[in-house]
């Protein structure tokens, strides 16, 4: 197996992962993923091999890295269920911070040198702002987001110690399919907003509860900026592409700089599918803010990112499609 153009993409067989790694295959790159298959799909690897594996075992990613001498890693390995975390926050350093440690670790003793890693909007925590600047303060209210933030922080020390250059991603709300249906968004369990509506709608699911209407928002519902994950895809590439030029190590907000509230994304599903969506009213939820939404403009200056198919009509229509490709495969 030719090693040239090798990228190692941990967490290749989940949600974004899988996404990155066609784009990286159409872009002439080799993703290598690695992943330990615990919520990674074994059938969403179809663009490079597949060496299973866990991050914190040193021994393999060494290996691994000592085969396909990887040119960069592109980082997206972690759990991320903020509830969970804040249950067993242990489970979440452990992998997240632990895991991310041995992988550094692994990096530099095989001379690899560029990282793009996958933040997130929720270190901002309730945020002091909107949109959100990547200048705006970090201050995560669960271990998901203190988890997150501390990579960041350790990604900074290695920079400085050891000239390991990183451009870190913090993605607003990821969504949507594969144009193609080839993959699409597959958690177990799954917590974001349309596969969550749209399993409750064919029944493969629980039922469907809007947390909370009376926010400070036009329709007293939460408001969030939804990424195609197809656009997040093409983010990673530009970033890998920044740092193979030479670039300085960086921290972009991935979003498209556009909200739409919960109740907006409901009428989107009823008008893509035209079928209705029932849902309950809960109450709120601990630590949800009502908006969170990017200011891209940094990304754009930095990596020339913009979106290209992160409208909410296109991003409902590709997760209609891959929830009934599911559902007709199984
Ligand atoms: N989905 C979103 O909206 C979103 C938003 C912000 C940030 N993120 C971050 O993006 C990344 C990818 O998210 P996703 O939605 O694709 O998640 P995902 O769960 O679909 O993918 C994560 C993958 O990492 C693998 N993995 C986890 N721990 C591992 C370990 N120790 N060793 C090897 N493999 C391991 C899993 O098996 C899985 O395939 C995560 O780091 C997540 O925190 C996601």
């Amino acid at each position: 197996m030719t090693t040239e153009n090798s990228i190692l993409v941990t967490g290749g067989a989940g949600y974004i992962g899988s996404h990155t790694c066609k784009r990286l295959a159409e872009s002439g790159y080799t993703p290598i993923t690695f992943d330990n298959l615990s919520y990674g799909h074994r059938h969403a690897v179809k663009w490079g091999p597949l060496e299973v594996g866990d991050l914190t075992d040193a021994g393999r990613l060494d290996a691994v890295m000592k085969q396909y001498k990887p040119q960069a890693v592109i980082h997206f390995a972690a759990y991320s269920l903020v509830g969970e975390s804040v249950r067993d926050p242990g489970k979440y350093y452990g992998n997240n911070v632990g895991g991310t440690l041995s992988l550094l670790n692994a990096m530099n003793a095989n001379g690899v040198d560029k990282i793009v890693f996958s933040s997130t909007c929720a270190t901002y925590g309730i945020p002091s702002e909107v949109p959100i600047r990547e200048t705006t303060p970090q201050r995560p209210v669960n271990p998901y987001g203190h988890s997150k933030l501390a990579v960041e922080q350790m990604l900074a020390d290695f920079d400085t110690a050891h000239d390991l250059r990183h451009v870190a991603l913090r993605y607003f709300n990821a969504c949507g399919a594969d144009r193609d249906g080839e993959i699409g968004e597959e958690h177990e369990p799954e917590t974001h907003l349309i596969p969550r509506i749209l399993q409750s709608m064919t029944g493969h699911g629980p039922g469907f509860a809007i947390f909370g209407e009376d926010y400070p928002t036009p329709d007293g519902t939460c408001i969030r900026d939804y990424i195609h994950v197809e656009d997040l895809a093409q983010g990673h590439l530009l970033a890998l592409r920044y740092l193979m030029a030479g670039g300085q190590s960086e921290q972009l907000n991935l979003g498209t700089g556009h909200g739409y509230s919960v109740r907006q994304i409901v009428d989107a599903v009823e008008t893509v599918t035209g079928q209705k969506v029932d849902y309950d009213i809960g109450p709120r939820r601990a630590g949800d803010p009502p908006e969170l939404t990017a200011d891209t403009s940094k990304a754009k200056q930095v990596l020339g990112f913009e979106t290209r198919v992160s409208d909410i009509e296109t991003i409902v229509a590709n997760a209609w499609t891959f929830h009934q490709s599911v559902i007709n495969r199984n």
